[in-house]
This record gives structure tokens, sequence and C-alpha cells, in this order.
């Protein structure tokens, strides 16, 4: 194992050669129960953040980085995200017909953004798993995984800051954030070694750990670049944390022969997986748009002052 980590010290060993990452694997499979009743009947992806499903948050991401093609890990019940991002001729046709230009706009340009492929996990068993299921859509490049419970607001695309060290390093990446120690159990939690403002060389990371085992509070958020050798690693883990397949384990293997790196973005995160701060988020998405910013803030105002 030594022998191949100082065999692939300097980024010109690389195997994948300097190019741009265009592949993105975003696990939707989950059945959103942390959502219920919301979600009995539609995927928890597409609950809206003010104006747009949440899904979209995270496509436009990808996209803004340069991502061509996306696949989408779905499931059972999951066909709203597929017609969300399909044409929808009707819909134009009555757009176009009442004069709605914008709103026609808008629908287009949801549909041409970019080009989303579909694999279903046939069953639910874990992240893991259900980056495994990308295998065959990633072939022999890097790639990177995009959590939709994770949105992430910057100018600079939190999958843009990872990209830079992927051009440096030429080596897995991953985005952590400081976490509370009490929140350790909700987490990837990573043992770093600091390299530079924000940068960490991974030393071991571990899944869902409790505080008092915690390595550190820097926890795993939805944001990886990978290379294609996790998928060697996903098929030798086994069932871990809550029985399923953690892609965690698997990185912790592979860390073990190839180094990995992780960033402390810039950028407010939203974990839109919980209701509290799914509502912040929303709110702050709404606060965002000039024309309810006002009347917003006077509402708040309102029903926080009786
Ligand atoms: C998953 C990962 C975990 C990571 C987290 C980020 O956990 O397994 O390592 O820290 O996403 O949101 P989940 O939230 O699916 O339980």
């Amino acid at each position: 194992m030594k022998k191949r980590l100082s065999k692939l010290k300097s980024p010109a060993d690389c195997r994948y050669p300097l190019k741009q990452i265009t592949k993105a694997v975003v696990p939707a499979a989950g059945l959103g129960t942390r959502f219920l009743p919301a979600t009995k009947a539609q995927p928890k992806e597409m609950l809206p953040i003010y104006d747009k499903p949440a899904i979209q948050y995270v496509i436009e991401e990808a996209v803004a980085a340069g991502i061509r093609d996306i696949l989408v890990v779905t499931g059972r019940g999951k066909q709203a995200i597929e017609n969300h991002f399909d044409r929808s001729i009707e819909l134009e046709e009555n757009l176009k017909s009442q004069g709605k230009r914008i709103a026609l706009q808008t629908v287009r340009e949801i549909s041409d953004m970019v080009n989303l492929h579909y694999v279903r996990q046939k069953e639910a068993r874990g992240l893991g798993h259900a980056v495994l299921c990308a295998k065959s859509f990633v072939g022999n490049e890097p790639f990177a995984v995009f959590l939709g419970d994770d949105i992430i607001d910057h100018p600079r695309p939190a999958i843009m800051q990872l990209m830079k060290i992927w051009e440096k390093y030429q080596a897995p990446v991953l985005a952590v954030e400081e976490i509370p120690r009490a929140r350790t159990k909700a987490y990837g939690i990573i043992k770093p070694e600091v390299i530079s403002n924000r940068l960490y060389k991974v030393l071991d990371l571990i899944e869902k750990p409790s505080s008092s085992q915690a390595p550190s509070r820097l926890g795993i958020v939805g944001r990886y670049l990978l290379t294609p050798d996790i998928f060697g690693f996903l098929e030798k883990t086994r069932p871990g944390t809550s029985g399923e397949i953690q892609l965690t384990d698997a990185l912790r293997r592979l860390n073990r022969c190839h180094p990995v790196y992780a960033w402390q973005f810039e950028g407010r995160r939203h974990d839109i997986g919980n209701k509290l701060e799914f509502v912040k988020a929303t709110l702050a998405y709404a606060l965002k748009d000039k024309s309810a910013r006002e009347p917003l803030l006077n509402y708040l105002r309102d029903i926080t002052s009786s």
C-alpha cells in the first residue's frame, strides 16, 4: 500500500490527465422520511425552496461549474424529477398562446440546461450503493457527487472551489464544514492534517461517530470530487452505519492507498433535509428576490411582534 502512495505523490503521475470534470452524480433515491407527510407522494428533491425545486439549485451549481452530463440516481416514485427537467410541449404552447414570454423562457431553460441521465437504485442500500449505481456512466473519468440535501450559496459554486484543489492535486476532494461537536453523529468526520488555509489532507475519516470518538469537528457535506477507483472500494464495502453501504467507509479504504483532500468551502450551506433549515433556506432565497424582500421583512416583523 505504502509503495503505491509514494508512486502517486506527484500530480504528473496521475492516471487521470488534467482535464475538466464534466460528469456528476446526484443520488436522489431516498424516501424522504424526515419530511413526511409532505413527501408521501412527491420526491423530497422536488419540494420548492422559494420558487424552484430543491434539486434545481444543485443542478444549476453543477452547470455553473461546467458539468455537462449528470446522472440522477432515482428510485420508486421519483418521476416528477424527470418530468421537471423534460420538455413540456403542452405547457409551452399554453404560455406562448397567452404571450407569457418570461415564463416560457424559464420553462425552456430548465429542459435545455444540461444532459440528464437516470438510473434506478432498486433497493435503498445507502449512499455508497447509490454512487456505485453510477459506475458505467462514469467510466474512467473523475466525477463530482452532489447530495441534494445540501444547498450551498456562494458566488463561486462550492464544486468549483473543489475543482481548484483537484487541478493541483489530481486526487479526490471532499467538501467539509466545521460543525458543532454535538452533531458529529449526523456526518462523516475527517481526521485532518492542515495544509493551508481551508485545505486539509485527510488522514482518516469515519461515518457518524459519537462526539467522543470524532477525530475533529470537520464534517463532510454534500460535495465530493472522486476518481473512479472508488467503485472498486465500494464493491468491497459491507453495510456499515444504519446497515447501509456508506461512501465514507469506501473512501476510508481508498485513502489508505491514495491521498484524499478536504476543502472547507466558502459559502452558506442549507441542510434542507432538516425542517428548520428548509424553512430558513426558503426565507434566505425569498429575501434575495428584490420584489419579495420588503413585504416579507414587514410580514416577519408583524408576525414576530405579537
Ligand atoms: C451523508 C454521508 C455523510 C455526510 C452527509 C452530509 O449522510 O453519509 O458522510 O456527512 O451525507 O450531508 P446522510 O445525511 O445521508 O445521513
